[in-house]
């Protein structure tokens, strides 16, 4: 064996990937986004919950050829705190919420977020989908009438207990009780109400939780519940509907008019109404359900990690098989809210940075465990040294008519290959772009999407580097080293291409474009198909470059686009 056939054939086992996709026996893959709340318009908070959930649902795409997905994304419309902010709009209640919906949509659509049902909680099937599962938990004998004497928290729309609430001095020495948790107000509450025996799953929850790894990710979150399920105090029975008297926006508790289903029942049934639990025969429902995977922020995790799960369970049916919680963006430090004017629009900053360039910024940048800071300096930064500067650039120089006449994407050939390999920076090159399936794939599928860009920028790093040393410029000068610079370029545009391949999930439309110029078909866009490169399949044959552009991503200069943009 050749030295050189010897690398490249080590170079292809060093790529061998752990394949671990979501287990679908049941045919279509479902993904979930939270449904939101329609009492005010969206900020990037909101954005990363639906980020996350559709990077995931593309890199599912990706992995697996011809996988079938639901990915259901919405509103939540119901609720007395949705009541007030119409009343507060001086707006009809179904008006009021169309109008936000269809804010949440639009953005939904701005930053392709790839849905495939946005369901909306004011809508028809829903509200037969909530009756069916109420009469379901009421015939499995899990819900009775009481009186409740306790906490609401409109803004959380949760009932707490005292051990939840935290006192708070005012300015002028009043004090109150808030939801230690939030910090929102809470009022003392006394009506009649169903109630869901909660306090009696407490080992159901528990195997939920225990014996399936991924039921929530990360341990954080899945340690928070352990905790909460386990302490008496907190796995109380709850209330699951309200008086009509004073929730009147909702839906009716069936045979009994007197009765409003709580908003948070109400809200967690729309994964069942996507997945067809009232309209389709069982065996299509089946296809469907339970959610592969759900992603929510941790200020929801107690209704989706415990309430969630007990409901489902008490109906009868099988609970998500993963959920995935995530922190929040602050904002100098500080929590986003309208009072503190420090609210980040999606659609205004959308405008500068572009929608992959935020999409890019978010994913690149939070992580699930610890809240991450928002701030523009930062976004620039990020965006003109990676998207500009690295991805864009090397795009640009290997295309530019100077170095490229002939506008190609020149073949692969081993004699012109063997030449450049004798150098450093290739084969550090080859080593990175050979192992970079198996290391995507490790951090997509434990959802470390920042682990993923930044693996994608380390090759691309090595490209540049590669670029810069082998000084294809100079090659052009001299007729006679023509291979040289083909096998240069090529060896640049491969890189381009198994790189934009593994990045679509975090910048769909961008890495789209890239492909396109490279003209790689769209059937030939997948996980498969990166893991041989040119030089591991031993051909590959020459293709044109298309006359899309090659500026993929202007460099933001910060001064200019602050002004006239930004705040
Ligand atoms: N309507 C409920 C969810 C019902 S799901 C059955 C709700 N809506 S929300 O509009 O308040 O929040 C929706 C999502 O946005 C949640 O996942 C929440 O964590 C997320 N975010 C809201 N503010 C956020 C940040 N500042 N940062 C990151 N995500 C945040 O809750």
């Amino acid at each position: 064996m050749l030295p050189t056939q010897y690398a490249i054939f080590s170079m292809k086992f060093k790529s061998v990937c752990s394949v671990r996709p979501y287990s679908s026996k049941k045919g279509i893959s479902y993904f979930t986004t939270p449904i939101y709340y329609v009492n005010a318009n969206p900020h990037i908070g909101h954005l990363y919950s639906s980020l996350i959930a559709d990077a995931a649902q593309r890199w599912h795409r990706i992995r697996n050829r011809g996988a079938k997905i639901k990915f259901a994304t919405g509103t939540d419309e119901h609720g007395t705190k949705i009541q007030q902010a119409a009343e507060l709009n001086n707006s009809s209640l179904p008006a009021y919420c169309s109008g936000v919906s269809d804010r949440y949509k639009v953005l939904a659509d701005k930053f392709n977020i790839q849905y495939t049902d946005f369901i909306r909680t004011t809508c028809d099937t829903h509200k037969r989908t909530v009756e069916k599962f109420w009469d379901r938990l009421q015939q499995n004998g899990v819900l009775y009438e009481s009186k409740y004497e306790g906490w609401y928290c409109v803004p959380d729309e949760s009932f707490l207990s005292d051990f939840q609430l935290t006192k708070r001095t005012s300015k002028n020495g009043d004090t109150t009780f808030v939801s230690a948790e939030s910090g929102h107000p809470v009022e003392w509450t006394e009506e009649r109400n169903y109630m869901f025996k909660l306090s009696s799953f407490r080992n159901e929850l528990e195997h939920w939780l225990t014996t399936n790894e991924n039921a929530v990710k990360p341990r954080k979150y899945r340690k928070i519940l352990e905790e909460l399920i386990r302490n008496d105090n907190a796995l109380v029975d709850v209330s699951v509907s309200r008086p009509s008297s004073r929730v009147h926006w909702g839906i009716p508790v069936p045979n009994d008019e007197s009765q409003t289903v709580y908003v948070w029942l109400d809200a967690l049934v729309n994964y069942l109404t996507v997945a067809g639990y009232f309209r389709t025969p069982e065996a299509e429902f089946n296809q469907v359900w339970p959610p592969d995977l759900q992603v929510i922020g941790k200020d929801i995790l107690k209704f989706h990690g415990v309430y969630w799960p007990a409901f489902l369970i008490a109906a009868g049916l099988e609970p998500p098989r993963s959920i995935l919680c995530h922190s929040h963006w602050t904002v100098d430090g500080e929590k986003m809210s309208k009072s503190k004017g420090n609210v980040v629009d999606p659609f205004q900053r959308s405008e500068v940075y572009t929608s992959d360039g935020l999409r890019y910024f978010l994913l690149r940048e939070g992580v699930s465990s610890n809240d991450s800071n928002y701030s523009d300096i930062k976004v620039v930064n990020i965006l003109n040294s990676e998207l500009a500067d690295t991805l864009g650039n090397l795009l640009s120089r290997c295309c530019g008519t100077n170095l490229n006449p002939s506008q190609a994407f020149p073949m692969f050939n081993q004699r012109w290959f063997e030449k450049v390999l004798e150098n450093d920076v290739t084969r550090r090159l080859i080593d990175h772009v050979t192992e970079l399936p198996g290391v995507c794939e490790r951090h997509y599928s434990d959802h470390n999407f920042y682990k993923a860009a930044d693996a994608v920028i380390a090759t691309l790093h090595a490209a540049n580097l590669f670029f810069e040393t082998l000084k294809p410029w100079e090659l052009k000068k001299e007729a006679w080293r023509a291979n040289e610079l083909n096998a240069v370029l090529h060896l640049t545009m491969e890189t381009l291409r198994v790189t934009a391949t593994l990045i679509q999930p975090l910048i769909p439309v961008l890495s789209g474009r890239l492909l396109d110029k490279l003209s790689v078909p769209v059937n030939r866009r997948r996980f498969d198909d990166v893991l041989e490169p040119s030089w591991t399949r031993g051909h590959s044959d020459e293709k044109n470059l298309t006359s899309e552009t090659a500026v993929l991503f202007k460099r933001i200069d910060d001064k200019r686009d602050k002004g006239r943009k930004i705040n």
